[in-house]
């Protein structure tokens, strides 16, 4: 297979982590971009280390700021080359029910979940374009798909996602660069398990499946829409829920 650069945002959450395992897995070359205030690269890197995971490589930025984000791609090019692979996937909650959410919990997830996308896929899309091959993997959310109570901001933020992944698959389809989104359900990450107890509870309960998503089962499908043969698919929204369709 032909080795491609991949670049995960968020690649230090419990998602982003098994993304960056599934890609190198897949062979792929893997950049982890991670927030420097929130996450513990050190840590990080020799838990994937002991895991096995040697070759990972690190650039750091804040993905709602864009000068931020500039800097953070042009350190990830000079390290690893022309990004092939870009996955979208530093997301935040900060849930409230509408009547008692503050702006700054609205602006703070708007734009670290959706204008992130202006800001970091600003950076290789024309090139991949330049380059007639790319891979643009966006990742929503079930929440971004049917609305979640306490979630206006999220739900927003996540449904644009799925705007902005449609519209940008029809701009870039000619050019040899998919853009696709995952709207995975609830995953068992740190973010899942801060809701409430009894609130997960009654989540878990709705879900056929009865379970959370294992990280590594959305980390899979992030491989797929990465993938030589996933060429014809474009524009798309891959719903991973266990069954959890839409009330
Ligand atoms: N629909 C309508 N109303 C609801 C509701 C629902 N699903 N859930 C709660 N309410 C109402 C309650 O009945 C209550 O009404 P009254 O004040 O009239 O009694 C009011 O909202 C407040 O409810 P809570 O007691 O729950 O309020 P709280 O302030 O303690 O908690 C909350 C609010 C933090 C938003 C909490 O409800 C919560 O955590 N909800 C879950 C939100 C959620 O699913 N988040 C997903 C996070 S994971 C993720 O986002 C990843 C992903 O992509 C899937």
């Amino acid at each position: 297979m032909t080795q491609r650069v991949a670049l995960v945002t968020g690649a230090m959450g419990g998602l982003g982590t098994a993304i960056c395992q599934e890609l190198a897995k897949a062979g792929h070359k893997v950049v982890a971009a991670y927030y420097p205030a929130g996450d513990n690269k050190d840590q990080w890197l020799q838990e994937q280390a002991a895991a096995g995971y040697k070759d990972f490589i690190v650039v750091a930025g804040d993905v709602s700021d864009l000068s931020s984000v500039q800097a953070m791609m042009a350190e990830a090019e000079q390290k690893a080359g022309p990004i092939d692979i870009l996955v979208n996937n530093a997301g935040i909650t900060r849930d409230k029910m509408f009547a008692k959410m503050e702006r700054d919990q609205w602006d703070a997830v708007i734009n670290t979940n959706l204008t992130s996308l202006f800001n970091v896929t600003k950076q290789v899309a024309a090139k991949m374009a330049e380059r007639g091959w790319g891979r643009i993997i966006n990742i929503s959310s079930i929440n971004g798909v049917k609305g979640q109570a306490g979630q206006a901001n999220y739900s927003a933020a996540k449904a644009g996602v799925i705007g902005f992944t449609k519209a940008l698959a029809q701009e870039l389809a000619a050019k040899g660069v998919t853009v696709n989104a995952i709207a995975p359900g609830y995953v068992a990450t740190k973010m899942v398990m801060a809701i409430r107890e009894d609130v997960l509870k009654g989540i878990v309960d709705s879900v056929p499946m009865k379970r959370l998503a294992k990280p590594e089962e959305i980390g899979f499908a992030v491989t797929f829409l990465a993938s030589e043969l996933s060429g014809f698919t474009t524009g798309a929204t891959l719903n991973i829920n266990g069954g959890l369709y839409y009330q």
